[in-house]
C-alpha cells in the first residue's frame, strides 16, 4: 500500500527507466532550490488548536468561476505520457474522479483532444518561436473548452539540469534514444506497457509545427530549440486577446513581477520556481509567497507550487496566502508508480491529510485558512 510521497517516489523509481525517473526527480544546478522547496515547508509551523467543533470540514474551493473539491491542481508536467501508458489521459481521469483540475502541458504526449474526452483541462502555454502556430494552439485550447490558460514565463531557456546532461537527455539525439532503449530493456514492465503499448510518443499538441512521423527525440530536440528568449511583458497583450478567457501567469517569484502582472491584467499568478528546475538558489515557493501576496493585494488569485507533498503542506500554503496549490512531482510519481489508480490514491490521501490538518488546527473551511493558523 502506497501512502506518502516517498512511497510513490520509491515505486516510480523501480518502474521507470532511470533516464525518465531522473528527468522527473531532478532539478537545476546543485538542486538547492529543489531541496529548499521541500525543506522550507518544514519550517512553517501550524498552531495546534483544541476544543473547536470540527465535525464538518469544507475543502471545496472556487477558482476562476468553477467549483472544485479541494484547493489542489495537477500542475503542467511535460512528457507525462511516458511515465504511464497514455499518461496524461490517465491522470485526467483520476483528477476528474477526485474533482480537481488538471493543467495540461504544451509538451504533453497526449494532446488536448485526447485529454478533453474526460474533461477539458486547463491549458499551459509555452510560447515557442512560431507565433502563427501559437495562435493556432491557443485557438485549439478554446475550441476544446479549456477553462483557464496558464502562461508559463520562467523558461526563456531550459535550466541547467545536470542529471539530464549525464543521461544524455539534455542534448537529445541518438545517444539518449539508445540509452532510453537500453534502460527500457531492464524495465520490461514499462517497456511493454508504455513504450510498445502507449504509442505514438510524439508531443501531440505541437505536431502541426514539427510534422507527423518525427521520432520522439526529433520532437525533444525541436522543442528545446524553439523556446523563445525574446518574450516580454508586451507579449501578454496578444496572448490575452487571442485567448479571451481567464489567464494565469506561472513562474512569478518576485513582488515587482507580481505587480507588473497585475498591471497587465492577469486573473491569476502561480508563485513558482518551476519545481527547482530553472534558477538554482532562487527562493522556494513557500518563502516567496508572502511577498507576492502583499504585492498583488487582492488584484488577482494567487496560487503557489514547489515542494507540496502532502495535505499538510496544502494547509500551510493556504495559511501563507495562496488560494490553492499546484502539485507537480506528487502526481508524476504517482502516475509512474501506479497509473490512474496511483494518481487517484495520492489525491485521496492528500484530501485526508488536509482534512486531518484542518481538524487539528480548528480550521473548518479552506476559504477561511489564513495567517492566524500559523505560529509567528
Ligand atoms: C517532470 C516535470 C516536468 C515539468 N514540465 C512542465 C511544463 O511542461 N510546463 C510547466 O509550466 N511546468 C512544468 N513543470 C513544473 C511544474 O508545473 C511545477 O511548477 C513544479 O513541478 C512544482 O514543483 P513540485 O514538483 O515540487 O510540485 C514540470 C515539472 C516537472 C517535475
Amino acid at each position: 500500500m502506497l501512502a506518502t510521497y516517498e512511497d510513490f517516489r520509491w515505486a516510480a523509481k523501480k518502474r521507470l527507466p532511470r533516464l525518465l525517473f531522473d528527468y522527473v526527480d531532478g532539478g537545476a544546478y546543485a538542486e538547492r532550490t529543489l531541496a529548499a522547496n521541500v525543506a522550507d515547508f518544514a519550517g512553517v509551523h501550524l498552531r495546534q488548536r483544541v476544543l473547536h467543533d470540527v465535525s464538518k470540514l469544507e475543502t471545496g474551493v472556487d477558482l476562476f468561476g468553477r467549483r472544485y473539491s479541494m484547493p489542489v491542481i495537477l500542475a503542467p508536467v511535460g512528457m507525462a505520457g511516458l511515465y504511464a501508458k497514455r499518461g496524461e489521459a490517465q491522470a485526467a481521469r483520476a483528477a476528474a474522479k477526485a474533482g480537481v483540475p488538471m493543467c495540461l502541458s504544451t509538451l504533453s504526449i497526449c494532446g488536448l483532444d485526447e485529454v478533453s474526452r474526460t474533461a477539458p483541462p486547463w491549458f499551459q502555454l509555452y510560447v515557442l518561436k512560431d507565433r502563427g502556430f501559437m495562435r493556432e494552439l491557443i485557438a485549439k485550447a478554446k475550441t476544446v473548452g479549456s477553462p483557464v490558460l496558464v502562461f508559463t514565463v520562467d523558461l526563456p531557456t531550459p535550466g541547467a539540469r545536470y542529471r539530464d546532461v549525464r543521461s544524455g537527455l539534455f542534448g537529445g539525439g541518438p545517444s539518449a534514444g539508445l540509452k532510453l532503449a537500453l534502460d527500457g530493456i531492464t524495465h520490461p514492465g514499462w517497456l511493454f506497457d508504455v513504450w510498445f503499448g502507449g504509442q505514438p510518443h510524439c508531443f501531440e499538441n505541437v505536431v502541426p509545427a514539427v510534422g507527423k512521423g518525427a521520432s520522439f527525440m526529433d520532437f525533444w530536440v525541436w522543442v528545446r530549440k524553439n523556446f523563445d528568449p525574446t518574450l516580454t511583458w508586451d507579449d501578454l497583450a496578444w496572448i490575452k486577446q487571442a485567448w479571451g478567457g481567464p489567464i494565469v501567469i506561472k513562474g512569478i517569484l518576485d513582488p515587482e513581477d507580481a505587480r507588473l502582472a497585475c498591471e497587465a491584467g492577469v486573473d491569476g499568478i502561480v508563485v513558482s520556481n518551476h519545481g527547482g528546475r530553472q534558477l538554482d538558489d532562487a527562493l522556494s515557493g513557500i518563502r516567496a509567497l508572502p511577498g507576492v501576496v502583499e504585492a498583488v493585494d487582492g488584484r488577482a488569485t494567487v496560487l503557489m507550487d514547489g515542494g507540496v507533498r502532502s495535505g499538510l503542506d496544502v494547509l500551510k500554503a493556504l495559511a501563507t496566502g495562496a488560494k490553492a496549490c499546484l502539485i507537480g512531482r506528487s502526481w508524476a510519481m504517482a502516475l509512474g508508480a501506479r497509473g490512474e489508480r496511483g494518481v487517484f490514491a495520492m489525491l485521496a490521501n492528500m484530501r485526508d491529510e488536509l482534512k486531518t490538518a484542518m481538524a487539528l488546527t480548528g480550521c473548518t473551511d479552506v476559504a477561511r485558512a489564513g495567517p492566524d493558523l500559523l505560529v509567528r
